[in-house]
């Protein structure tokens, strides 16, 4: 499959999914505290999604995907599934919301604090969300691929972080993943070119340790192998003629 150019009537479309991703992560942020578990997270997510916003939540079954929402905790790099274990003060918690509605998806994920939490927590949101912020500003017709990917790189490495490489950022539409694959290092002038028109995401997934990632046995949770702290934020990007826009912008972002 090729990257596909959306038209204008698609575009239309992915702006209405992706506010209302973006609205999710508004309307269950102060739920976020201290000893609510991530299924009740999932339930209010779902239900907000189902019955407010008459959308879908595209995780759900999805490659048999149980969950509504994925919900990673601490050294839980992604598609950490929601269970019945209480958040506690000083986790982190990424919640990933993508939604379909009128056959287009958006796609949107943001960390959250439980409680206070240490300096160390603080450090690792705050270098993956200047690493989603990098990659975004270079968005235009003309850039590469890997100049995003190159940006994000190295932010995190001048920070002595590492980016996880099994997992990337991809187009999205009508298809939840579609071309191209968004990699979150590289080099400056490699990869495809940017053209108007396109969508896809920017995910990138920061850990404090090492890069490499180990696959647990429920087939989804994907957590850090030397367990070191992990930090992940996603948004859903238009190329324009002349730069970008976030289609899952939230009211507290600027951009
Ligand atoms: N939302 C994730 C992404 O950013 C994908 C989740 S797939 C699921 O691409 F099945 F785990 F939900
Ligand atoms: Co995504
Ligand atoms: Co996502």
């Amino acid at each position: 499959m090729t990257v596909q150019i959306k038209t204008a009537e698609e575009i239309k479309k992915m702006r209405i999914a992706g506010k209302l991703a973006a609205e999710v992560l508004e309307m269950i942020a102060p739920y976020v505290q201290p000893g609510i578990t991530t299924d009740a997270l999932n339930l209010r997510c779902h239900d907000f999604i189902v019955n407010e916003q008459q959308a879908i939540p595209a995780p759900l079954n999805y490659h048999g995907f149980p969950k509504s929402i994925c919900t990673s905790v601490n050294h839980v790099v992604c598609h950490g599934i929601p269970n019945n274990k209480p958040l506690k003060e000083g986790d982190i918690v990424n919640i990933d919301i993508t939604v379909i509605k009128e056959d287009y998806h958006g796609d949107t994920s943001q960390m959250f604090f439980v409680g206070e939490v240490s300096e160390k927590a603080k450090r690792i949101v705050r270098i993956s969300k200047e690493c989603l912020l990098k990659g975004i500003e270079l968005v235009k017709p003309g850039a590469h691929l890997g100049d995003i990917g190159f940006a994000i790189q190295h932010h995190a490495e001048i920070n002595k972080c590492t980016i996880v490489r099994e997992y990337c950022g991809h187009g999205i539409g009508r298809g939840f993943h579609e071309q191209p694959q968004v990699l979150h290092y590289g080099k400056r002038g490699a990869g495809m070119p940017l053209e108007s028109g396109m969508t896809f995401t920017i995910e990138p997934m920061v850990n404090v340790g090492k890069r490499h990632v180990k696959l647990l046995d429920d087939g989804w949770t994907v957590i850090t192998k030397d367990r070191s702290l992990t930090a992940q934020w996603e948004h859903t990007i238009l190329v324009t003629d002349n730069g970008f826009e976030v289609l899952t912008q939230r009211s507290d972002e600027n951009f």
